[in-house]
């Protein structure tokens, strides 16, 4: 028994290694008073929608646009620092391109499927923090876009999940588990300069830009990305 318990988390780690890319996985990411304010919004009981959405725009104290309460969202930008020291570590080059922070509180549906994409490439950094309820299911990784050897992040309330995206290789989904509906923070740091960030990644921004244009499955459901 002992020996198969081993084996079970040593196959775990393995998991993670597989992955081409980082995660960090940071838990108690928010402050407690931060992470009760979100949790107390009671949105996630009121959805029968596949994905509700509230979304703020922030750089600075400046507040682009948002439909998240001003001074949570305000609150929220106070994570600024930790999340570029975040960038640093999983890609440096991209720091310098940072122009403001996207913050997207979304309730998923328990029977709601998000399905495998890879991120646009205006997100530097992606970050995702599970709210509520005590139980569903975290992101799931994988690289490549049907899945094949995933790995799914167990989803822990206040536990964070940060990469950086990259072309073709950040492949990931998500989903309600059937039972609840999920509420989770999104968390990330963007750039208005596509062209620098592909060449920082040094992919073709011409055929990047044009498979975003005739295939924007994300821009279905909204109209700015997750
Ligand atoms: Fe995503």
């Amino acid at each position: 028994m002992k020996l198969y318990k081993s084996m079970r988390i040593q196959k775990k780690i393995m998991n993670i290694e597989k992955l081409n890319y980082k995660i960090k996985v940071i838990d108690d990411f928010l402050e407690k008073e931060d992470y009760e304010k979100i949790k107390k919004l009671k949105i996630h009981t009121s959805s029968n929608k596949k994905f509700a959405i509230y979304h703020g725009k922030i750089v600075g104290d400046k507040i682009l646009e948002s439909s998240i309460d001003n001074n949570l969202l305000l609150s929220l930008n106070k994570y600024h620092d930790k999340a570029i020291n975040i960038l640093k570590e999983l890609c440096p080059e991209k720091v310098k391109l940072y122009d403001y922070s996207d913050f997207v509180i979304i309730v998923t549906n328990k029977n709601a499927r998000f399905p495998f994409h890879d991120d646009t490439p205006n997100k530097l950094l992606s970050g995702v923090i599970y709210i509520h309820p005590e139980q569903n299911k975290g992101t799931i990784f994988s690289n490549d876009k049907k899945g094949k050897e995933k790995k799914t992040i167990s989803w822990k309330q206040n536990r964070a999940v940060f990469f950086s995206r990259r072309e073709r290789e950040t492949w990931h989904a998500y989903e309600g588990d059937g039972i609840n509906n999920r509420l989770a923070l999104v968390y990330n740091l963007n750039s208005n300069r596509i062209k620098e960030v592909y060449k920082a990644e040094k992919k073709n921004y011409f055929f990047g830009n044009l498979r975003y244009k005739i295939n924007p499955y994300i821009f279905k459901f909204f109209n700015f990305t997750i």
